[in-house]
């Protein structure tokens, strides 16, 4: 049994290497392909940082009118997906959704199967970001019992999503930019975070040579879970929760119960395996927020009072700072969301939308790698030695 590294949860084995993503833990930094996250957020739109994660440069003028028109082109699902979705109950979880389109994608495309092929490989991409928001939209519009709203190409890929969510066929969406523009901030911060669950997940899944959206689907399962993108909801609903019963005033007694381990509570969108600093991406999620509820008139909003006064305490006790807890990208993208209008079950499937990008850039790097070969982890055996079978009658 020596013979093996023995490594649960992976704390200190690098599983690849990769030029995608750096984040700096110590410093909370977090760059893609060189670039600080702060810059893309505020100079950059969505589309230009897909680009930049696929092919490791900004794009051109040129190459982004290409791009966006490749993608733009791409976005209508095929007409036979509104069976699959008929065939979940209207209340699913938009997850258990979502993990079902996805993978249902992959009987679709039969001129792309091979994902050892790039160019399989290009075209699926451009497909699943063009697709996701579509997939999304009609996710939400099969829970709330609405007709699905067709991609409207002449409208940007951020603005086309919020026209599938929010028009109905009686009322026009008319894109306002700063949602717009939140949205798309929103979907730049997920887009990559270098070898989380969900990516490392998919680099498995797809060194076995399985097809590309079967890849990304398994994927899309893995962020579900609340230690990972299921957080965002599980955050909302937390503080929603104190807000019920009674708000600001009972922040204490919440607090005790998510330092004590037996309580089976923890302060959801707090803590991060890498950052033992502020998260960058709450930073910037912190000032949509602001800009948000500001536009909207809603800057008294108590969830959002609750939330600060929350981080405050928390960042003051021992608890936390000895354990370098701070708020995640998830404890206020909630409340961005909710103020859009984007009801909380959504909230990971957009994750998901963004972070589609993400896994197929590192899928690309791990299979373009010289050294690629199948994902295969070994184990300590702790089980039983070799026995016989016995006799049915004398066991
Ligand atoms: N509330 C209370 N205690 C916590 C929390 C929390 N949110 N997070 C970590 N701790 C404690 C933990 O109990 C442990 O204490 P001790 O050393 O006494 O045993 C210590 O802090 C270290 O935590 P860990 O669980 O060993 O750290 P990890 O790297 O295995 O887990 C994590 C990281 C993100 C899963 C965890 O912090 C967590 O569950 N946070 C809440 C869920 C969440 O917000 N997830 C979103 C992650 S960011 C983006 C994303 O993927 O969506």
């Amino acid at each position: 049994t020596g013979m093996f590294t023995y490594d649960p949860g992976f704390m200190s084995t690098a599983s690849c290497q990769s030029a995608i993503t750096y984040i700096d833990g110590d410093k909370g930094e977090l760059l893609y392909r060189g670039y600080p996250i702060e810059q893309l957020a505020t100079q950059c739109d969505f589309l230009e940082t897909c680009y930049l994660l696929l092919n490791g440069e900004l794009p051109n003028e040129t190459q982004k009118t290409e791009f966006v028109s490749r993608v733009t082109h791409h976005t209508m699902v095929n007409e036979q997906m509104q069976f699959f979705l008929r065939g979940f109950r209207r209340d699913a979880h938009p997850m258990a959704v979502m993990t079902g389109l996805v993978g249902a994608l992959s009987a679709f495309y039969h001129d792309s199967t091979d994902i050892n092929n790039p160019e399989h490989r290009e075209i699926s991409a451009i497909r699943l970001i063009a697709k996701m928001p579509t997939l999304v939209a009609m996710a939400y519009k099969y829970s709330a019992g609405q007709p699905y709203m067709y991609p409207k190409n002449k409208l940007s890929y951020t603005a086309n999503f919020m026209q599938m969510m929010f028009a109905t066929p009686c009322e026009d969406y008319e894109p306002d930019d700063v949602l717009v523009r939140a949205m798309d901030r929103i979907f730049i911060l997920h887009a990559d975070h270098e070898q989380n669950a969900s990516t490392s997940t998919v680099r498995l899944c797809g060194s076995s040579g399985t097809n590309p959206f079967a890849a990304i689907a398994a994927g899309v399962a893995c962020l579900w879970g609340p230690a990972h993108g299921g957080a965002n909801e599980a955050a909302l609903n937390m503080l929603e929760d104190i807000q019920r019963n009674g708000g600001i005033d009972k922040i204490g007694d919440f607090i005790k119960q998510a330092k004590d381990k037996n309580s089976g509570v923890k302060l959801m969108g707090f803590g991060h395996r890498v950052y033992k600093n502020y998260d960058p991406r709450a930073k910037l999620m912190q000032e949509t927020c602001r800009e948000v509820l500001g536009h909207l008139g809603v800057e008294n909003d108590p969830i959002l009072k609750l939330a600060q006064a929350l981080e405050k305490i928390a960042l003051e006790d021992e608890y936390f700072v000895s354990r370098k807890l701070y708020p995640n990208v998830d404890f206020y993208s909630g409340i961005v969301q909710r103020a859009i209008g984007i009801p909380v079950s959504l909230f990971t499937a957009i994750f998901a939308l963004a972070r589609t990008v993400g896994w197929i850039a590192q899928l690309n790097e791990m299979i373009g790698d010289p050294e690629y070969k199948i994902g295969r982890p070994r184990q300590l055996f702790t089980g039983s030695a070799r026995r016989d079978v016995q006799p049915l009658a004398q066991r």
